[in-house]
């Protein structure tokens, strides 16, 4: 599914997907001729990576540009939505639709070994996005704030385990920096590169953004090639290290963090609790935090007899896969307020509707993701027929 600009498409890469070694089959022969034109893999809508339009072309175009040039080569951009992550990089670079890929991540066995990679150009990283008077030396600098996080992502679960630190989620790094342009909130810790190109051309520079280093919040980036592409590999590292100046002008040019990242604690062991609500204020909420056992024997009471057991298996998948998360797995939740179990004695008839209304706008202020657009009419119906199986009166 698409989301609007700027998203941290390289962390999606990352984050999205099963591990998946390409079967040989994909990987085509050796073309006997090789190609004029340097083929590179760009997201059309990446900025500030890589656009379709002329200028800002972005980072990768540029530098695809200034690559080719050193090899004598025309470049040729191969447009590509990155966002559908390892896939992008099978029916593309290991169909040989493109040459090379720039900006992969430099993890160990990221895509097993039909790629093969370049040296790492350059580290990106989560980054703390704050008022300019208020520099950040460590996670303590953000205790007793309110700070906007992105759905998913290593600043969400870190901050999950601060109970000084009250986290608002967003589904895109660009509505958090915004949130914080409109002082919803005290901070943003979001995918660095968004933040600081968001802070360039949207606020002119008027927040620090601070890197961050530590465990999955910085790595490096290299270009990927086809297994067979091991000269083309050597000869683009030689163009690398030539082009070492121009890639930290490119670096100021976007925007991109610069600082010295601030290396904040390791993680803890996994969060009980993946996420800190902003609003769980709710008095009963403190007393109580683990489900009561009536509770929990509520949600297995016999399903409305209405409800098609197809369609609750599927909205239950849904459910668990996405919404369980902030409301629990199979809805089992002890704070009241976003427990889905009350929808029907909360809104009676109205359910159905509220539920639409809620899962197609979000609340945003609230914590609660706008859906529209991710799951289709179908599919909300699916996960509501799920929900209706386990309303507790
Ligand atoms: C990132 C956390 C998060 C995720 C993920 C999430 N929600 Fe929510 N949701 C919330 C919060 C927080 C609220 C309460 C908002 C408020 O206080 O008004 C909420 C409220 C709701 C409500 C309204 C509840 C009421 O009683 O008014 C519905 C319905 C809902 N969510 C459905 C879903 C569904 C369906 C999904 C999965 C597709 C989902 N939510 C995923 C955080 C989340």
């Amino acid at each position: 599914m698409r989301q609007r600009h700027y998203v941290r498409r390289l962390a999606a890469i990352l984050l999205t997907g099963v591990a998946f070694a390409a079967p040989a089959h994909a990987i085509a022969q050796n073309s006997a001729a090789v190609a004029r034109s340097l083929r590179v893999c760009a997201d059309p809508d990446d900025l500030p990576f890589s656009g379709a339009k002329p200028e800002p072309s972005g980072l990768y175009v540029e530098l695809g540009q200034l690559i080719a040039q050193d090899l004598g080569r025309t470049f040729e951009p191969v447009w590509v939505l990155s966002n559908f992550g390892k896939r992008a990089v099978r029916t593309t670079l290991l169909a040989k639709t493109c040459d090379a890929y720039i900006g992969l991540p430099g993890v160990k066995g990221f895509m097993g070994p039909a790629v093969i990679y370049s040296k790492p150009f350059m580290h990106l990283s989560y980054a703390i996005m704050a008022a300019a008077g208020q520099p950040i030396t460590g996670l303590d600098d953000l205790a007793g704030k309110r700070v906007a996080v992105q759905f998913s992502t290593p600043p969400q679960t870190l901050l999950a385990n601060r109970d000084d630190v009250q986290s608002v989620t967003f589904l895109n790094p660009e509505d958090a920096a915004q949130a914080l342009g409109r002082h919803d909130v005290d901070a943003a810790f979001i995918w660095g590169p968004t933040a600081g190109y968001i802070n360039q051309t949207v606020f002119h520079g008027l927040f620090r953004v601070t890197p961050v280093a530590g465990d999955d919040m910085r790595y490096p980036v290299k270009i990927g090639f086809a297994r067979v592409d091991e000269d083309l590999r050597d000869q683009i590292d030689l163009a690398l290290d030539a082009n070492h100046t121009a890639i930290a002008n490119l670096a100021v040019k976007y925007g991109l963090p610069t600082a010295a990242p601030v290396i904040l604690a390791s993680l803890p062991d996994a969060p009980s609790s993946p996420i800190t609500l902003a609003t769980t204020t709710e008095p009963g909420a403190a007393q109580s935090p683990a489900p009561r056992a009536a509770d929990v024997a509520a949600t297995v009471a016999a399903p409305d007899d209405a409800l098609d057991p197809a369609m609750v298996a599927a909205g239950h998948e849904l459910f668990n896969g996405t919404c369980a998360h902030c409301h629990g797995p199979d809805a089992v939740q002890s704070v009241r307020k976003i427990d889905l179990r009350l929808l029907r004695h909360r809104y009676g008839d109205d359910a159905q509707a509220m539920f639409h209304e809620t899962v197609t706008h979000g609340r945003p202020a609230k914590g609660m993701p706008n859906w529209n657009g991710i799951f289709t009419k179908d599919e909300f119906n699916k996960i509501f027929a799920y929900l209706s199986s386990v309303q507790t009166q």
